[in-house]
């Protein structure tokens, strides 16, 4: 990964904080994107400091608004003229359901309309590195059923973290199938569990009524299982992407925990929802996009 220029979103803290810190070893020169200019530039003197890497930047943007992702596209244009990989790891868990300023349900922003729109403004810099690699983080449940009438938590918002997570994947899997290989590769990858600030702040109100008295033994009980060095176990898969030299122009795979193969659920292939997540995406980031 010598000199390959990586921007991960969502890597001041938890997870993403991991894989940046396992591509900083390997060589890469990581760019780390989280919302708050302090906690950035903090993160970005820890991974210095602990990795020996110098080549550790930091830059912000909230990927729950549009206007600071054309503006970190902009960034990263101006700042590095190209991208060899791009890992879109933030992602967001809401109470309720809450609108972004430009009118998109929250969740839905940061977990699907985010990596979709982040991917096709930073694909001239991605192509001017080709091969170049996407790497999107799924998470939750993403095996069941996607409610195409309720992709923005229109009729029910508890666990609709799942819904994000399977309309990303239908969305990561359309956007391999039209993205030539050979310029740019998006695979997805699934984590693992780590007791990290999102499920930290999970509040009662996002599970079933039925399983919420057992929320404050799960708050207990997180911490033991999945504190530790889980979020450096589960920055794996993404690391593994994001670096494998056996996956050079490999795209449209999904691993799993450790990066081991997965399959790909079935509401990810459907090519309904597919295509209903991609239109949804266009519609909702302002312009029709051509085919990449
Ligand atoms: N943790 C798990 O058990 C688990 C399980 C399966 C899948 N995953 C997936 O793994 C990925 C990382 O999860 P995680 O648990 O590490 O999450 P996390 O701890 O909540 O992530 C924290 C990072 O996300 C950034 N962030 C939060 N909101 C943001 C926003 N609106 N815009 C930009 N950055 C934002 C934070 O930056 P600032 O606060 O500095 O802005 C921080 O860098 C997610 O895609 C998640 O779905 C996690």
């Amino acid at each position: 990964m010598q000199d390959r220029i990586v921007l991960i979103t969502g890597s001041t803290g938890g997870i993403g904080k991991e894989t940046a810190r396992g591509l900083a070893q390997l060589g890469a020169h990581v760019v780390l994107v989280g919302r708050d200019a302090r906690r950035a530039a903090a993160a970005a003197d820890e991974l210095r400091r602990t990795t020996g890497s110098a080549a550790v930047d930091a830059l912000t943007a909230d990927v729950t608004r549009q206007a600071d992702l054309h503006r970190l596209a902009a960034d990263v244009g101006e700042r590095y003229g190209r991208l060899d990989v791009l890992i879109n790891n933030a992602a967001i868990v809401r109470e309720r359901r809450e609108l972004t300023e430009d009118g998109v349900e929250a969740m839905f922003a940061a977990n699907v309309l985010a990596p979709y729109l982040l991917t096709h403004l930073l694909l001239p810099q991605l192509r001017a590195a080709a091969p170049a690699r996407v790497v999107n983080v799924t998470g939750a449940v993403p095996n069941g059923r996607l409610d195409l009438d309720n992709l923005q938590g229109e009729l029910r918002h508890t666990l609709f973290i799942n819904q994000t997570k399977r309309a990303l994947m239908a969305m990561s899997h359309e956007f391999a199938t039209r993205c030539p290989a050979g310029e740019v590769t998006i695979n997805v990858a699934y984590p693992g569990h780590a007791h990290t600030a999102m499920n930290r702040d999970l509040s009662a109100r996002t599970f079933p009524l039925v399983t919420r008295p057992l929320v404050p033994v799960l708050r207990l009980l997180l911490p033991i299982l999945y504190g530790g060095d889980a979020a450096e176990k589960a920055s794996r898969s993404s690391v593994l992407l994001a670096s494998d030299p056996a996956l050079t122009g490999v795209s449209g795979t999904y691993v799993g925990t450790g990066g081991r193969p997965a399959t790909w659920p079935a509401c990810a292939l459907d090519e309904r929802n597919r295509e209903a997540v991609w239109a949804l995406c266009e519609r909702l980031s302002g312009a029709p996009r051509a085919t990449p």
